[in-house]
């Protein structure tokens, strides 16, 4: 069998939600499934999954440009962009190109992959949101220095044997005991009907019914909002609170915001189970359940 590299990749995009600061948790785990599938059904930014380094991964996300992208990595994507494109004017002139290339029905090519991560390392905040004709509408970053990747040879080479797929989560058929399951879907945003990214409390629960049917293992992370714990207990995942990255400022509360991580069908390392214990005895944690013996 060829030898399991082990090399962590940084995330290529910036990507709202990543878990990069997740990953201490999740590689001793991993390291017993190493030779498995990693799938990651909304995969987003990526960093779980660059972080672990599978040999074989299925990445699938809705957002048909980040997945557009990552293929055109796959298959050696070169990029023309220079510190002199890093400015007003040069963005407004690329964005209009990507949108062109979108109304024109040329989102897939490999143009457009160039102009999304140039837009993406430019614009506000690294968002992706796009108006009601599904034009790109974020405005110029203002970001003093930017650098401009040339070609990406590391991710070209861990891509090799991944798949990339754009739909819904549902829509992945196929799956099998042997994938490991990674899914971070959008934040649940409590007592809000209209939730960010269009991802509604009702997908949150098809999400989590979906996953629970996988006989293989999964691990969710999720807000820790009281309805995704009870979502989660409700399906009989393990369940730890860990205090997130984020601070909340408001009140002067700067506390970091909990965060829910979930497990099912997995053989929990004690290592784990040790660090996600201290975790959450630096918040007022919520805890369900035990390791496996
Ligand atoms: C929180 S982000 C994932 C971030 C990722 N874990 C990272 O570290 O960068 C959630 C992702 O779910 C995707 N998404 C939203 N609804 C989806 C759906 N119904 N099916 C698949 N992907 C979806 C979004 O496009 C977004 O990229």
């Amino acid at each position: 069998m060829e030898p399991v590299t082990s090399q962590a990749l940084p995330p290529l995009l910036k990507w709202a939600g990543g878990k990069r600061w997740l990953l201490p948790y999740l590689r001793p785990l991993w390291a017993q499934y190493v030779n498995h599938r990693l799938v990651e059904p909304l995969g987003g930014g990526l960093a779980i999954t660059l972080g672990l380094r599978p040999r074989r991964a299925w990445v699938n996300d809705i957002n048909p440009h980040v997945i557009n992208f990552y293929k055109w990595v796959q298959q050696g994507l070169e990029l023309p962009f220079s510190d002199s494109d890093h400015n007003e004017q040069a963005f407004y002139r690329h964005r209009a190109r990507f949108n062109a290339l979108i109304a024109n029905g040329e989102a897939m090519s490999k143009e457009a992959a160039q102009l999304f991560y140039y837009l993406n390392r430019t614009c506000y905040n690294g968002l992706c949101r796009f108006n009601a004709d599904g034009l790109f509408n974020v405005p110029f970053g203002k970001y003093k220095r930017v650098r401009y990747a040339r070609s990406f040879p590391a991710h070209e080479k861990a891509f090799e044997q991944w798949a990339f797929t754009c739909g819904d989560f549902e829509q992945m058929t196929g799956l099998t005991p042997e994938d490991f399951i990674y899914a971070d879907p959008p934040y649940d945003v409590e007592f809000t009907k209209y939730s960010k990214d269009g991802f509604s409390w009702e997908d949150q629960k098809r999400l989590a019914r979906w996953l629970a049917q996988h006989e293989g293992p999964v691990v969710i992370s999720n807000q820790a909002t009281e309805r995704v714990k009870e979502l989660y207990t409700s399906h009989s995942y393990l369940i730890f609170e860990v205090p997130g990255p984020r601070r909340i400022s408001c009140n002067g509360d700067r506390s970091p915001a909990p965060e829910v991580l979930a497990f099912k069908n997995v053989d929990l390392p004690s290592e784990v189970f040790e660090m996600l214990q201290a975790a959450k005895l630096s918040t007022s944690a919520f805890f369900s359940g035990r390791p496996k013996e």
